[in-house]
């Protein structure tokens, strides 16, 4: 029979035979962010619209074009109706979170990450979803360049770990709002000379934001785009002493890295130090991170006026890349145990052993199927279970039973009463003992 409807456009289903691999992933990423100093945040799926719209800025092709927003129906407390957005990215909502909580009066820096869905109405393709995942990290109160290559380091550090050697840094600074003037006046001149060409939404941008010009999806506006002047030329002395730092900081690290003039990345609240990690192996979509400065934007949501930064991975496009690269994923957990039984009473008594060892953190499985000694063998193959016991009339008159290993067919006297999870725990660990060996042999 055919599912009533099927998953939305642009959104994907984990299967259980893949979530290892999301796991692997979401592992490695915690465990390295906490190398780093930085604590998990989490905060809602969806915010108030006016908070994407003042951090990610309404000229962005994000909020202009790609934004699930919903006005509730019902007011709270007689206010009136409000715009809610489905988060298309981190950053609003973590800064939000720490402003309103008070994280920032506590001691700096603060370090967050966070692992998301976001959403964000594009043309679907690979690497390109509608609900995406994202590990992100930010990093809140410090001015100084050093911060940056901290946070580039994580990121590194992270795509190291899972085995994504194939990835290349690429830098750039976009200056402060002080270099931005006369950067936003050469820009308008290049592009005023052209303005016929532009799509309607550029020709907007021209008067609100002529950078955002340089992230124009549309093939004549980036072609056009090309010859544009470059906001390195235009940087204030703040500005350049900052990436030079930067840049020694990241070669004192052995980070390497490629100075890319073009980056202006697709959000507005950007100051100074962008950057992106990016892969030639999964097509067109094959920026896996990115991220930057953004010294405003705390103070522009109400907070105190707070340098900071961070960056975000695609979740989705590591996976595409580690699978690429033929990398190692953790595998899923295997059943330690299947126990089989023949008849009402020995299948109570399996119930009864298989609740002990999973209370001991084992991994065991016993028959809720109802099905013959025949089926139960078959299923027990087909997980992969280590060790199986047959219990049956004898087996619970004399309390013992054999504990069968599946691989070696080796079988070994146990018993099934007071002693049975000792003496089990003691096969499993000499058959761990032996299949480590083998694996080093
Ligand atoms: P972003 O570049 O918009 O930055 O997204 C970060 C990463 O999310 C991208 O490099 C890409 O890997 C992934 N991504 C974005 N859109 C999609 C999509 N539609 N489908 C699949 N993956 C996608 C941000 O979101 C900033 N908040 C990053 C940041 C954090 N900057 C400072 N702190």
């Amino acid at each position: 029979m055919p599912v009533i409807t099927n998953r939305p456009y642009g959104t994907k289903d984990v299967l259980p035979a893949e979530v290892n691999k999301w796991q692997t992933v979401e592992r490695c990423a915690a465990e390295t962010a906490e190398c780093f100093g930085f604590k998990e945040i989490r905060f809602p799926t969806f915010e108030n619209t006016m908070l994407f719209k003042r951090s990610v800025g309404d000229t962005t092709d994000v909020v202009q074009k790609e934004m699930y927003t919903v006005t509730a129906k019902s007011r709270d407390n007689g206010k009136d109706p409000e715009d809610f957005t489905l988060r298309p990215e981190g950053t609003a909502g973590a800064a939000r979170a720490a402003i309103e909580n008070g994280l920032l009066n506590e001691a700096l820096p603060q370090k967050v990450y966070y692992i998301i869905s976001c959403f964000r109405h594009e043309k679907p393709q690979a690497g390109r979803l509608r609900e995406f995942h994202q590990f992100g990290a930010e990093m809140y109160g410090s001015p100084d360049a050093s911060a940056d290559a901290e946070v580039i380091a994580l990121a590194k550090s992270l795509l190291d770990r899972l085995g994504l050697t194939n990835v290349e840094l690429f830098i750039n600074s976009i200056g402060c709002p002080k270099c931005r003037a006369g950067y936003h006046k050469a820009l308008k001149e290049y592009f005023e000379k052209r303005r016929d060409e532009l799509c309607p939404t550029c020709l907007d941008r021209l008067e609100r934001n002529p950078m955002r010009i340089l992230d124009c999806k549309s093939p004549i506006c980036q072609g056009i785009a090309k010859d544009a002047p470059v906001i390195l030329d235009y940087l204030c002395d703040e500005c350049s002493a900052h990436f030079e730092k930067l840049k020694r900081s990241l070669a004192d690290m052995g980070i390497s890295f490629s100075i890319d003039p073009k980056i202006v990345r697709g959000l507005d609240y950007y100051t100074k130090t962008v950057f992106e990690f990016i892969t030639k192996d999964i097509g067109a979509q094959g920026t896996v991170c990115g991220g930057g400065r953004y010294d405003g934007l705390v103070e522009e949501l109400g907070g105190a006026p707070l340098p900071a930064l961070g960056f975000a991975m695609g979740i989705e496009r590591i996976l595409m890349t580690m699978e690429n690269a033929g990398s190692e994923f953790v595998p899923a957990k295997k059943c330690d145990l299947y126990i089989a039984s023949m008849g009402e009473a020995a299948q109570r008594k399996a119930a009864v052993l298989t609740n002990q060892l999973r209370a001991e953190g084992y991994f065991v499985e016993s028959d809720v199927m109802g099905r013959g000694l025949k089926p139960q063998m078959k299923y027990a193959n087909k997980i992969g279970a280590t060790f199986t016991i047959v219990l049956g009339d004898n087996e619970l008159e004399t309390g013992r039973a054999k504990l069968k290993n599946m691989a070696s067919g080796e079988q070994t006297d146990i018993s099934i009463g007071e002693s049975f999870i000792d003496e089990f725990s003691n096969n499993l660990i000499v058959e761990m003992f032996e299949d480590k060996l083998n694996t080093i042999e």
